[in-house]
């Protein structure tokens, strides 16, 4: 295991004692905010000397410039997109960045998004919406119609409140707020499927949770390594959160099958795990969102408590709006008020409350029958050209004969492939083709052309070598 792993079993436990030191620390950080503030309001009062009243927090940092500040890394997959944006070659490949692009290359505003914002935008001018501000939960009709989305309207919970949700900057918001409520409120270490999205360990250790992974891909089959990854869950100390991909999991591709899911489910409940849900791709999977929901409905119906992000920006190609949702399952109305009471806190001292316009095209669209009926032709329209793509590859790769079999490639789903690429040779393919990927061999389907399949398979056979 890596230092980034605290690996399972008896190493999580000291990474709960860790967990429980992280949250003591922050109770004590707010102690010594409420005091500061304390001083400040009664300054008339104190007799503290100035540096009693204002000194800084020792951090071995200097306190008076700017000028020692290092340089920190470029973000393994934001740089890719820089990298990508720099390259002056007219032939360059944009596999990096999950987004989709057409087939010319071009990012999409679907029809059903220009539609509904049109409609948001006439109701402003009519007087109908305003530019106040939201509370901190954020928008009551997109909060609840996303709830639906993701658990089904006639889910009980959904019925009877014991759903707390608010709305978050995108995915990635969602999953930090997440973790900060955890820290405040739940304390535990948070592991996730090894490879994970690179934001993951990010986001939870930038919340103050100590981190870990479980097996989660068998680089023989390029496939799930099931048994690994019960081992791995079974072996975890009780209360631990596990990050599970709802769908398209990001990078492999690989998910599991309804009765794989099953089996998770029953080893999160005999070892009482606590489920954090990310859905970044619903219906970007499969093409159906419902299908997609499949393993947080099971779980939910299980009746489980759980966290779940979610993310607009695949599926609506909202990336740059940030809509997305936060849902904290709990087991009962009331403690989903408590939940709800402790996240306002959250969200007010963060950004006090989310924006309003790209939620008011998401709520526009989820909550209109006709409108949603487009959605979901478009949403096809994405994932068709993306399996195009994927199926082009391979083929492409099989009529060259590059080395090994490319059969992985068809069978997993979602926006990316996950190759066996080594670092080097993904440096190898920006440098001497100008073929942009993440350096862990993952590419992105959604960002190629057709027409580039024959360039790009290639030059994967030429830094391949003869051989793997
Ligand atoms: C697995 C996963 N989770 C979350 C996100 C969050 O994306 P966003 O913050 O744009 O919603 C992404 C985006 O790539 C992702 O792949």
């Amino acid at each position: 295991m890596d230092s980034k792993s605290l690996g399972v079993g008896a190493v999580l436990g000291a990474a709960l004692v860790s967990a429980a030191a992280a949250y003591s620390q922050s109770t004590k950080t707010e102690t010594t905010a409420q005091n500061l503030s304390g001083l400040q309001r009664n300054e008339v009062h104190s007799t503290a000397t100035p540096s009693q009243k204002f000194g800084v927090v020792p951090t071995g940092q200097p306190t008076d410039t700017f000028d020692t500040t290092k340089q920190g890394p470029a973000d393994p997959i934001l740089g890719v997109a820089l990298a990508y944006k720099a390259e002056t070659r007219k032939d360059k490949v944009d596999g990096g960045v999950g987004a989709y692009r057409t087939e010319e290359g071009l990012p999409l505003v679907l029809n059903v998004v220009k539609e509904a914002e049109k409609r948001v935008l006439q109701e402003l001018n009519e007087g109908k919406r305003n530019l106040e501000y939201l509370g901190q939960a954020g928008d009551d009709a997109f909060i609840k119609a996303t709830r639906a989305f993701l658990f089904g309207a006639d889910c009980p919970r959904v019925k009877n409140d014991s759903i707390c949700t608010v709305q978050a900057l995108s995915g990635t918001g969602a999953l930090r707020l997440g973790g900060e409520f955890l820290r405040r409120h739940r304390p535990c270490a948070v592991v996730m499927p090894n490879p994970t999205w690179g934001n993951h360990f990010n986001i939870f250790e930038s919340s103050g949770l100590p981190t870990g992974e479980y097996r989660y891909f068998n680089k023989k089959t390029l496939g799930l390594d099931l048994e690994g990854m019960l081992a791995d869950l079974k072996a975890l100390p009780k209360g631990t959160c596990v990050v599970l991909h709802v769908c398209a999991h990001n990078p492999t591709g690989v998910d599991p099958t309804p009765e794989e899911w099953q089996k998770i489910l029953n080893v999160v409940q005999e070892n009482k795990l606590l489920p954090f849900f990310d859905s970044a791709y619903q219906g970007f999977a499969s093409g159906d969102v419902d299908k997609d929901a499949y393993a947080v409905r099971l779980f939910e119906a299980a009746g489980v408590e759980m966290l779940v992000a979610q993310s607009y920006s695949k599926n609506m190609g909202l990336y740059g709006e940030r809509v997305g949702a936060l849902s904290i399952v709990t087991h009962s109305k009331e403690t989903a008020a408590r939940v709800l009471s402790q996240m306002m806190i959250i969200v007010r001292a963060n950004y006090s409350n989310p924006p309003k316009h790209g939620v008011a095209v998401a709520a526009t669209i989820l909550s209109d029958p006709a409108l949603l009926k487009q959605w979901k032709v478009e949403l096809k329209g994405m994932v068709d050209r993306i399996a195009a793509v994927r199926k082009g590859l391979r083929a492409e790769l099989e009529r060259i004969n590059a080395p090994g079999s490319w059969e992985f490639m068809t069978k997993q789903i979602g926006m990316f492939t996950f190759t066996a690429l080594t670092k080097d040779m993904c440096e190898k393919l920006a440098k001497e083709h100008a073929i942009y990927i993440t350096s862990n061999g993952r590419i992105s389907l959604a960002g190629l052309k057709m027409s580039q399949l024959p360039k790009i398979a290639g030059a994967i056979k030429d830094v391949m070598g003869p051989k793997l």
